[in-house]
């Protein structure tokens, strides 16, 4: 185990998948047992490249991981992804070590905690927290209540948030395009509470990999499309292929 004090930096990810495919329980021991570690001490975890000219997808759970551990535990875990044959490496591993011992998240910009290095330049991607409030123009939209809109995946959980909140916002024609659509209770509830609120609502049930189900949505409604949203998703797989346990260490 690292001293106490003592910032750390990480190279396991260089060396192997550590958080993929070469994570073992000995392996997840010791990192849940070095998170446990940590206090002031900053970690730089050094990684291939993924984010930019990535050469093995698989290594971007480590950003995952990295991520969580930020956000879910507040730690001071920061990444640097390097190219195996960088001619700068000790150099550059200094330099981002040297900032990350100065820099604090302040209010209007977090401090860097990702790093790419690329070419022999550092890259950075940067995170500028801001209010929608503030951004978005105050004047409210209004849809176009003689025009359709096409919502694919519509009956789904932010389709149906979107639905709800266009009809708020004048829609009057809804095409909600999904397989079940139409089949389930739920779609039918949905399709009945915007009626309610004064829409007529299309409820197709297809595939939006079907182009004869895509026509059958399109000729649902006898009102011009002026949009269409695609909100379709099927999970397959997750993010996190870790055992369990590991999911533990993100909520010690
Ligand atoms: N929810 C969030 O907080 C959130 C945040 C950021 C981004 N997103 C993105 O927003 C999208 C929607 O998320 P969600 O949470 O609403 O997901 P969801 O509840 O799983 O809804 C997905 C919808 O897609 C439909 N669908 C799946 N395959 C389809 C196909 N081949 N053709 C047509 N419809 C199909 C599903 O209905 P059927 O099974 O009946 O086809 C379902 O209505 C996703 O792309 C997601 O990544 C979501």
């Amino acid at each position: 185990m690292p001293l106490k004090g003592r910032d750390i930096i990480a190279r396991v990810g260089l060396e192997s998948d550590f958080f993929g495919e070469d994570l073992t329980p000995d392996r997840l021991a010791a990192s849940q047992a070095l998170i446990r570690h940590l206090d002031a001490e900053k970690v730089l975890w050094l990684c291939p490249p993924f984010q930019m000219r990535c050469k093995d997808p698989r290594s971007t759970q480590t950003l995952g991981v990295a991520r969580m551990v930020r956000t879910e535990l507040s730690l001071p875990l920061f990444t640097v992804e390097f190219d195996a044959n960088e001619s700068r490496f000790e150099e550059l591993v200094h330099s981002v070590l040297q900032k990350i011992r100065t820099s604090k998240d302040e209010a209007s910009l977090h401090a860097d905690k990702e790093f790419v290095v690329t070419d022999s330049q550092m890259c950075i991607g940067r995170y500028h927290p801001f209010e929608l409030k503030k951004e978005v123009p105050s004047q409210a939209l209004t849809l176009d209540s003689a025009a359709a809109y096409l919502i694919v995946g519509g009956t789904g959980g932010l389709g149906r948030s979107m639905a709800t909140w266009m009809v708020e916002h004048g829609a009057a024609d809804l095409i909600l395009l999904s397989r079940c659509a139409g089949k389930d209770e739920e779609s039918q509830n949905l399709s009945h509470e915007l009626q309610q609120m004064g829409c007529s609502v299309h409820l197709v049930a297809g595939s939006v990999e079907n182009p004869n189900d895509i026509e059958r949505a399109i000729a649902s409604t006898k009102k011009t499309i002026k949009g269409v949203f695609q909100l379709a998703m099927v999970l397959k797989v997750s993010l996190l292929n870790v055992p369990n346990d590991f999911i533990q260490l993100i909520w010690l």
